[in-house]
């Protein structure tokens, strides 16, 4: 008997565990096995959407079927009980959205890319991951079970693509042992509609000794990459293609053989072209030729000269601003200017300049902002750089849940307000209570705002603690580091005033816009004030919309702020105790109250030190 009673005792806490530690993210559907779920054909694909709505519908048997004459995208019909598609990951797609509730709807996704981008390195580190180490590499990683957890996550939301290694590429990527760790990725992937894709360091076949050189303008390197692809595509036949950081930050491109990012990009194009494969080459490019020139310039300068000069293969990734993952940027001219390539853009999941795993902020509204100056339909594609690692809760906050979640259902329709979708992830995360949704979505939505107020209001930017990119360091400035990574660079502060001139009258960033949008904001008087001292040097006492001085709005705003997170923290920490279990409730709640102190230093910092301008 007491056996017996031990065994339960230690079911109903693994269950408790498994329950409340935030592993199951957003995918909590409790078993019901009641449909009947047939189809008109077999296949991997088809029995994952058979097994989810087997094991979890409730609404009754249902019939899938592949449908030749639907738009040949991964979209799907729900229509009564029936899920119709063209493809197979449609109906996978369509079982999802019918267990999150869709009903009687034909959806087809914007993009048709939706890819994770995961800065892992080999080691197991990642690079501004904040959720323990990498799920594919290092020591500790792979576990099959895992990666199906991550699979069946990211197919949820439609996500169908992944690059499994750091921008910052190590060249043994695409040594053996490793190409054989990716196959056995992509078998795991597969069956969910999920295709992998590989970043690599331009100069892999120099750095491993076998050439001599890693000119793209070489034979024998040409042959290299062509016999690679070959042997990538033997064992992975539907591997996706390369994504490539050349020539920035310290890594090699085939700017170091005087040749162009067109002649670079299009070596690799040809090689994985006969297999199907494409090349995504990243736009985020500064320093190495442009010497003095503002670093939210250079893309355009870099890469517009060679606009119409890549292979179809070839598509440029973008960062939505034109710095590096700001809490607020204007969106990046890149996507004004070239206009003969296919464009894809570059969000960024992982909070790496947004408060990490310790803030709550919800980033859809972020997102959408994007969006409302670039249409989606211009682009061919979206990359998100992923905020998953070995911690039980994958993302470190369980509010960064939402945050991969959100990408994904953007992805797939970037028309979905960040309202619904935050409503939509909370019902499945935590409680259908109306009253819990109303609230907790509510403090979602605002949580981007507060996280711009309190860290850098009016077009501020990167005045971020060197290197760490998380705490405030207005004064940070050192001889040695390229004048690009200063703070005080960023926002020029003085007796005289604080901002960046990027108007005609000073780098002319303004002219990189469509005419309409650079006019607006090479005004001061109509620059919108959120991109105030991003696009303009004002004096302290310069005259706000509202009547107030530009010191006052500052301070204003930085003090708003962190009443924002005062607020949202009050309200968790008093108010929704009751709706949420212990251990979720208790990690948000400590979280909080990391975010509101983080907050107030953000603000003592940022007004102490601008104050000895402003207020001499
Ligand atoms: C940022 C980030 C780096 C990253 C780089 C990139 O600068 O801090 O860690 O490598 O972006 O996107 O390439």
């Amino acid at each position: 008997m007491r056996q017996h009673l031990l065994s339960l005792f230690i079911t109903f806490i693994a269950l408790q565990a498994a329950a409340e530690d935030g592993h199951q993210l957003w995918l909590r559907y409790q078993p019901q096995n009641k449909a009947k779920v047939t189809c008109n054909q077999q296949s991997p694909t088809i029995s994952i959407a058979q097994q989810e709505l087997a094991a979890y519908y409730t609404g009754g048997d249902i019939s899938l079927k592949l449908d030749a004459t639907m738009s040949d995208d991964d979209g799907y019909r729900i229509s009564g009980n029936t899920i119709t598609a063209r493809r197979e990951a449609g109906l996978l797609y369509g079982a999802y959205a019918l267990l999150r509730g869709e009903k009687n709807v034909e959806s087809h996704p914007t993009f048709q890319l939706r890819l994770l981008n995961h800065w892992d390195n080999l080691d197991g580190s990642i690079e501004r991951g904040y959720a323990g180490e990498s799920i594919f590499w290092g020591e500790n990683a792979f576990s099959p079970e895992l990666i199906q957890e991550y699979a069946r996550a990211n197919a949820s939301v439609g996500i169908n693509g992944t690059v499994l290694n750091n921008v910052n590429a190590s060249s043994k990527m695409l040594t053996r042992p490793y190409l054989l760790e990716v196959q056995r990725i992509a078998k795991i992937l597969r069956p969910y509609g999920i295709k992998v894709y590989l970043s690599i360091n331009f100069a892999t076949p120099m750095a491993l000794g076998e050439t001599k050189t890693a000119d793209p303008l070489n034979a024998a390197v040409g042959k290299w990459w062509k016999r690679k692809a070959k042997e990538i595509y033997k064992l992975i036949p539907d591997f996706g293609g390369f994504l490539v950081k050349a020539n920035s930050e310290g890594q090699p491109g085939p700017g170091d053989f005087n040749r162009s990012h067109a002649d670079g990009a299009n070596m690799l194009a040809d090689a994985l072209k006969p297999f199907g494969g494409i090349i995504m080459w990243r736009c985020f490019v500064y320093g190495a030729n442009h010497k003095g020139e503002d670093r939210v310039k250079q893309a355009v300068s870099e890469f517009k000269p060679l606009d119409g000069k890549f292979r179809d293969n070839v598509i440029l990734q973008t960062k939505n601003g034109p710095l590096d993952f700001q809490p607020r940027e204007p969106y990046s001219p890149v996507f004004d200017q070239i206009k003969e390539t296919p464009n894809m853009v570059e969000l960024q999941i992982t909070q790496e300049y947004l408060g990490q795993s310790r803030h709550l902020v919800y980033l859809a509204p972020m997102w959408q902002e994007f969006f409302s100056f670039v249409p989606a339909k211009q682009l061919a594609g979206i990359a998100g750089v992923a905020n998953i690692g070995l911690d039980r809760n994958w993302c470190g906050h369980h509010f960064s849940q939402a945050n991969w979640y959100a990408f994904g259902r953007l992805a797939w329709n970037p028309a979905l307000s960040s309202e619904t979708i935050a409503k939509e992830w909370l019902r499945q995360t935590f409680t259908t209570d109306e009253q819990f949704v109303a609230t907790v979505s509510q403090l979602m939505l605002e949580s981007r705002e507060a996280c711009v107020n309190y860290m850098m209001p009016l077009g501020l930017h990167h005045i971020f603690k060197f290197d760490h990119h998380y705490g405030p360091e207005p004064d940070g400035f050192k001889a040695d580091y390229p004048i690009e990574w200063c703070p005080v660079y960023y926002h020029k502060a003085d007796k005289n005033g604080v901002g960046f001139d990027r108007s005609s009258k000073g780098t002319d960033a303004v002219s990189q816009y469509r005419q309409k949008l650079a006019q607006l904001y090479d005004n001061v008087s109509t620059c919108p004030e959120e991109y105030l001292l991003w696009f303009h040097h004002l004096p302290w006492n310069y005259r706000m919309k509202d009547g107030s001085t530009l010191w006052e709005s500052l301070q204003y705003h930085y003090h708003l702020g962190v009443i924002s997170v005062e607020r949202q923290h009050n309200l968790w920490h008093t108010k929704l105790r009751h709706y949420v279990d212990e251990q979720r409730w208790h990690e948000v709640d400590e979280r909080l109250e990391d975010q509101l102190q983080n907050a107030r230093e953000w603000r003592d910092v940022c007004l102490g030190y601008f104050r000895q301008f402003a207020e001499p």
